[in-house]
């Protein structure tokens, strides 16, 4: 009889184990699935809000000082963030000025002018675009660069949005 009743507590301890050990599997499955969820989706998650969120960041700016840069030598470029875009300020030899974002149309690459070249070229598939007006002239750009307005005070520059 003495036999009989431990063997009972021997089989609801297994049962216990059983369920306990189920119970682990179960959280520890939750647990994991918790954490590929969050390894997955929170790079989505980056990649889909990232364009609102520099949208926002860039419509929060509206101007941009540049200390100094109106002693920019004629024939020179500077290039600077206009919020979270490059762009660049041209000093031309004729002593015109022009600023105009430094981010590609076609498909977001920075570029680069190098004065007196007559056009402003980007490395990634040979777009090329008007350093005054920032037509798209060749290439596969679908748009014109934004272009911004530049005033000159003594000891800056001052870009804004046109
Ligand atoms: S990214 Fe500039 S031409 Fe394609």
């Amino acid at each position: 009889m003495n036999t009989e009743k431990s063997l009972d507590d021997v089989q609801t301890n297994d049962d216990d184990d059983s369920f306990s050990r189920r119970g682990f599997v179960k959280v520890a499955i939750g647990g994991m699935a918790c954490v590929y969820a969050g390894a997955i989706g929170y790079p989505v998650y980056r990649y889909l809000a990232s364009p609102v969120e520099e949208a926002i960041a860039e419509a929060s700016v509206k101007e941009v000082d540049l200390p100094g840069a109106d002693k920019l030598p004629k024939g020179s470029t500077l290039m600077f963030m206009f919020g979270p875009h490059p762009a660049m300020l041209i000093h031309f030899a004729d002593d015109t000025w022009s600023s105009l974002t430094a981010v590609c149309t076609h498909l977001g690459c920075t570029l680069h002018y190098l004065p007196p070249a007559p056009r402003i070229v980007c490395g990634c598939h040979g777009g090329q675009y008007d350093p005054h007006s920032g037509e798209n002239l060749a290439g596969p750009p679908p748009r014109p660069l934004k272009k911004y307005t530049v005033k000159i005070v003594p000891g800056k520059v001052m870009v804004s949005r046109a």
